[in-house]
Order: C-alpha cells, then structure tokens, then sequence
C-alpha cells in the first residue's frame, strides 16, 4: 500500500501543465501554433503620381505607395520571403461614376501597378480585390438602382474587372463585394478567356464591421460611403452559422481558398470554417484593427511588438492558414531576423 492515497489519473499534484512552461526549450518544444512569413499576406495602397508615399492619418506607419515607389516595396517583401501582397487603390474622385467604367478599364491603377510588378518578375503572388467600392460615387461596392445595390448588373461588372486584373498579370482574384453568385460568375470569365490558372480567393464570409473605417480613409471611399451601411450585402454580425452557408456556396462555385473578415472579433468563424471544411483558409486582420493596437502602442498603452505576434499567432491557433495584415512586412523582418 502506498503511504498516500493515490489521487485520480491525470490529477494534480501528479500531474502539474507547469512542467512543461519551466524553460524556453520546453515551451518551444511543445508549441502547437506556429507564425512564420509563409503565412502573410501585405495589403498595399496605391495611389497615382510618382515617387511619393502618402501617410493614412488613421493608420498610423501604412504609406499609399506610388506605382514606382510600389514596385520596390513588393521586391523588399519577396525578398523577405511574403509569399504574397494584396493591392488597393486610391482612385481619384474625378475617375468615380455610376457605371464604374475606371473598374474595367485595361489601363486603370490597378492593371498598371501589377503589370508593373509583374515586369520586375519577383518571386511573389498578386493579389487584387474585385469589388466597386473605390470606383463609385457613393462608395458601394455595388451598382446602385433606385436606393438599391443591385446583385446580378453588378456580378456582371465584377466579371468584366476580374478580366483586366487577370489579363494584367494578377495571380489571384479575391472579390470582396459580397453579392451572390460572383464567385462562379468569376470563374466562368476567367475559363472561357483561357484564365484556367488564375486563382480565386473568396472574401467568403465578410462581415459589415464598423472595423473596416480607417481602410476607407486609405482608398478614399469614407467620404463617398458618408454614414451608409452595407449591410445589405456584408454580414450581420450576429451570424454563425450564415457564414458557413456562404463559404460552402464559393466553394461550390469554384473558390481555391476563402477568406474570413474582420479577423480578431470573428476568430470563432475561422475556427470554424475551417474545421468544416478543410480548406485553405485565410483571416484579415483588418484596418480597424491595426489601428486600434497601433493607436494604443503609441499612447504608451500596450507593447507593440508583442501584441502584433500575439494577435497574428492567435489567426493561427482559430485554424487560419494565413493573414492579410498591414503588418505582414515589419513582422517578417522580425521573425527573419529572429532566425538568423
Ligand atoms: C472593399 C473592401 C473593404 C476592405 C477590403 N476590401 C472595405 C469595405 O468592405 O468597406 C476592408 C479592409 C480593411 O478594413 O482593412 N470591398
């Protein structure tokens, strides 16, 4: 007989979880979620002109970048090893009409700074969004008929924008704008233009988030959207189960990877979205975001370096396989740095 009762299997004090967190090797060996440069996607913003960058009041160290000025910043960021950058442009007002026709122009902002990527032929994917919301007036990401964002006259359009990008050379096509049906409609005009190769990542389950307002001073469209809501075509917060219906229908309609937005409020989605499926899955670490651990960084309120892998490590424990985040550069020269 042992001079003690045995306490239950698995029990304390036998077993103590403090064991294993007693030294840095150990905790090293038994981390579960990992952050590495392989999982970053860089959102960049693009404005006209040449060699200028322009800072975002409420972004607080993210520059719009020039087309030449661009093209140096994706060299630095293939060199760090970004797998990917995603691209925004800031369209001027005089170029925003109803019918959208700066959206599908061959030779808009957009289609120049990835041609202009493309030329300098870098190991790194480009990513653009398909969406309307710079290119209109009233800043919808959306044809607008008699008070209404009209779903299947916009897809139309969204096809038609999706062909210039990938005709200029984009590698991945990610619609944001939500409206039923677009991802199949993308992937049919990619195929019959003999674009079987350029990929599609789903803004699949997008949420309407107070979060996404700084993003709206960088491309210009805080000012046109004034005080409208989307929530029309975005999410309802309040929803679940919704988003797994929406993912399910991109990848029925041909998505290679979908997309969970806004990140850190929404990491239960992720969670289970990917769970559900399986497949690559991504979360954007939106403005709103960004802005709210930089803001309180630089009252002196929290530590940046540290809450920004904290963050991004926490995309990848909800089961994320990458992060759009504004980020993404300075955190991969860190985690290169960390290595060597
Ligand atoms: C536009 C678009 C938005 C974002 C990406 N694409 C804003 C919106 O839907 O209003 C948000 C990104 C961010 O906040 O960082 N279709």
């Amino acid at each position: 007989m042992p001079s003690h009762p045995l306490p239950p299997l698995g029990a304390f004090p036998r077993t103590r979880l403090r064991r294993n967190r007693r030294d840095d090797w150990s905790r090293r060996l038994v981390a579960e979620a990992r952050l590495s440069v392989d999982d970053l996607i860089w959102p960049v913003f693009v404005s006209e002109g040449t060699n200028a960058a322009t800072p975002i009041p409420s972004m607080p160290g993210v520059e719009r970048l020039t087309v030449d000025r661009l093209v140096g910043a994706v060299e630095r960021a293939a060199r760090l090893g970004i797998p990917m950058v995603a691209l925004f442009p800031y369209v001027e007002a005089a170029r925003k009409t109803d019918e959208t026709s700066e959206a599908v122009n061959p030779d808009n902002l957009m289609c120049r700074a990835v041609r202009a990527i493309k030329a300098a032929k870098l190991d790194i994917g480009v990513m653009c969004d398909v969406a309307l919301d710079p290119y209109t007036p009233h800043g919808h990401d959306g044809l607008l008929r008699d008070n209404t964002i009209v779903n299947d006259e916009t897809v139309a359009v969204l096809c038609q924008q999706a062909l210039v990008q990938a005709r200029a050379g984009c590698d991945v096509i990610a619609p944001s704008d939500m409206m039923d049906g677009r991802i199949g409609a993308v992937r049919a005009a990619l195929d019959d233009a003999g674009l079987q190769h350029v990929r599609v990542l789903a803004y699949a389950a997008k949420y309407a988030s107070a979060f996404y307002g700084p993003f709206r001073d960088a491309v210009g469209s805080a000012k046109t959207l004034g005080g409208a809501s989307k929530s029309t075509y975005q999410m309802d917060s309040a929803n679940s189960n919704e988003a797994l219906r929406e993912v399910a229908l991109d990848i029925a309609e041909g998505a290679d990877m979908v997309m969970v937005k806004p990140g850190m409020a929404y990491l239960d989605i992720v969670r289970r979205v990917k769970d559900a499926f399986g497949m690559p899955t991504y979360a954007y670490q939106v403005s709103g975001e960004y802005a709210m651990l930089k803001a309180a960084a630089l009252n002196g309120w929290l530590d940046w370096d540290r809450v920004i892998l904290e963050s991004l490590l926490a995309f990848k424990r909800a089961g994320a396989d990458g992060i759009l985040s504004y980020a993404a550069f300075e955190v991969a020269d860190r985690l290169n740095r960390a290595r060597s």
